[in-house]
């Protein structure tokens, strides 16, 4: 379905650097995110919410640098309800070409009792902190939260003076996946019909994706009246996640005969930024995910290949391609140069430097060593975790697992620490569990491994296994991840990994640049 200029339009809201990253977790550094909201620019994300200044010193440097490098996306940050957060919000996005302020709370009777404000309160807390933002900055988004378990009645009110105060846009939370895709469209219908002054603004919608509904709301919500969608890449976000943006976006090109919206978004762009937010986050992508998913377009079972064989469009209502997948998958080998891997890694979406590409190939061959046949897969892993360990206080020297069907299965490593070199012999249930053990005993701490995943990332017992841990200590999560041909390995370095970015972590939080996570529901 090709777009016409009959068709209404859909902005796109991408807010998998705020929402999305809120996931605990999910965690970027800096650079990742300047490197992703790039991305989202390039793909024609009419606005990027670039994350919530007021949390902490790095949110607020990433918001600033990405609304300073920002080309066309609209560039967005959140704030409560609150001059001091709507202050902040403003220091940070004022850089960018089209800056936006995003300011919210909570309207339901529960989110009410919270600041404990009665209804009349919090209408003049609306009306005061929409005019602060509007005073500030021309663009200003003003979202009820929780507006689908806020009274009909009591969302026409507020949502009526936060336009007469300036909004420009009202976004309309289903902050706990609890509406259903008729109560989603009706809701906006209902604000559109009953709110003076409605027609003059545009209504998003933001849902979550506890009973799995996000997309089907979403896109209801449009057929109501909404013209905005607010979503995440692989619909990362709190809990079971926010609306998918791959989703809504193919939805609306595969269906454009029964759906006649069109975006802005180049979607053969979707792939590779679906790869890096997976890498970044560590939350890997599931098999069967819809668009994105390793499983979306491949045709295992005998008939559907017969099928597809004769004609693609036997089984398949969108072509790879239209997503960004390349449709050969050409293998690398020992054999092949740097030119070639530069060239492959661009076909992926990586652009290197000329010191990371030395790195990379450095890596890559070591690979090509164990592995004859290096696929695309194969790369993006290897990519995943070419972060350098130089600047790494904790390194893996040596490791060596005695395992098999008698008797404890037994580490023995070596870690350098801070340079100085640690050795000791460690037992434990399974040669992970003796590896990791080995690594406790020589860096003591008391953070709580609170998941360890293993994937092959191809088929064939030489695969590489891509393993991702996540630990917190006192409510700070971090991630690591790594990949190797040997699974014990991958996880020791993983689990290494997880630990370094904690060590950055207490450095940040004894200088005062990472603070504790800033609620979202006292907005004094
Ligand atoms: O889910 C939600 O209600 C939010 C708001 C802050 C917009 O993310
Ligand atoms: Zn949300």
């Amino acid at each position: 379905m090709t777009d016409t200029p009959k068709k209404d339009h859909v902005l796109i809201f991408d807010t998998t650097l705020r929402d999305g990253e809120q996931s605990p977790g999910a965690t970027m550094t800096h650079a990742e995110k300047i490197e992703i909201a790039d991305l989202l620019d390039e793909m024609g994300v009419d606005i990027i919410e670039a994350g919530f200044p007021i949390a902490s010193e790095g949110d607020f440097n990433a918001v600033s640098e990405i609304a300073r490098l920002s080309r066309n996306s609209v560039i967005c940050g959140l704030a409560r309800a609150s001059f001091k957060d709507i202050d902040r919000c403003w220091d940070a996005v004022k850089h960018a070409r089209q800056p936006r302020i995003h300011t919210f709370i909570g309207t339901s009777e529960l989110h009410r009792a919270i600041p404990n404000l009665t209804m009349d309160e919090m209408a003049v807390r609306i009306h005061d902190t929409v005019t602060h933002a509007r005073n500030l900055c021309d663009n200003v988004q003003w979202s009820p939260m929780d507006a689908t378990r806020t009274e009909d009645d009591y969302l026409c009110r507020v949502v009526e003076i936060a336009i007469k105060a300036g909004a420009t846009t009202i976004n309309v939370p289903d902050t706990v996946g609890y509406t259903a895709p008729r109560e989603s469209a009706y809701l906006i219908r209902m604000l559109l019909n009953r709110v003076p002054g409605a027609d003059e603004i545009v209504f998003a919608t933001h849902c979550h994706n506890d009973l799995g509904m996000a997309t089907a709301n979403a896109l209801a919500a449009v057929e109501g009246g909404a013209r905005q969608i607010e979503c995440t890449i692989n619909g990362l976000g709190e809990r079971a996640g926010n609306t998918a943006l791959e989703e809504v976006v193919m939805a609306l090109k595969v269906r454009g005969d029964i759906m006649p919206y069109a975006t802005g978004i180049d979607t053969t762009k979707i792939m590779n930024l679906s790869r890096r937010v997976a890498s970044v986050s560590g939350f890997a992508v599931q098999f069967n995910k819809a668009i994105v998913g390793k499983n979306a377009f491949a045709h295992e079972s005998g008939i559907h290949q017969d099928g597809m064989l004769k004609n693609a469009e036997t089984f398949e209502i969108m072509r790879p391609t239209d997503v960004g997948l390349a449709e050969t998958n050409i293998v690398m080998g020992k054999h092949s140069g740097r030119a070639a891997l530069r060239s492959k890694l661009g076909d992926l979406g990586y652009e290197l430097g000329d010191n990371q590409l030395k790195d990379v190939f450095v890596r890559f061959k070591e690979l090509a060593d164990r592995k004859k046949e290096i696929y695309d897969d194969d790369l993006i892993a290897l990519m995943r975790t070419s972060d350098s360990e130089e600047n790494d206080r904790i390194q893996l020297k040596h490791l060596r697992v005695v395992c098999g069907t008698d008797g404890p299965q037994e580490a023995d490593m070596t870690l350098v620490i801070d340079r100085v070199e640690g050795h000791i012999v460690a037992t434990g249930d399974g040669p992970v569990d003796a590896s990791f053990n080995a690594i406790k005993a020589l860096f003591d701490h008391s953070a709580r491994l609170q998941l360890y995943q293993v994937h092959a990332v191809t088929e064939g017992t030489d695969a590489q296994a891509t393993v991702s841990v996540r630990m917190e200590e006192d409510g700070r999560i971090v991630t690591g991840q790594s990949a190797d041909t040997d699974t014990v390995v991958a996880s020791a370095r993983a689990y290494i990994h997880a630990l370094n970015r904690l060590l950055v972590r207490r450095e940040r939080i004894a200088k005062g640049t990472d603070v504790a996570d800033v609620s979202y529901m006292d907005a004094s």
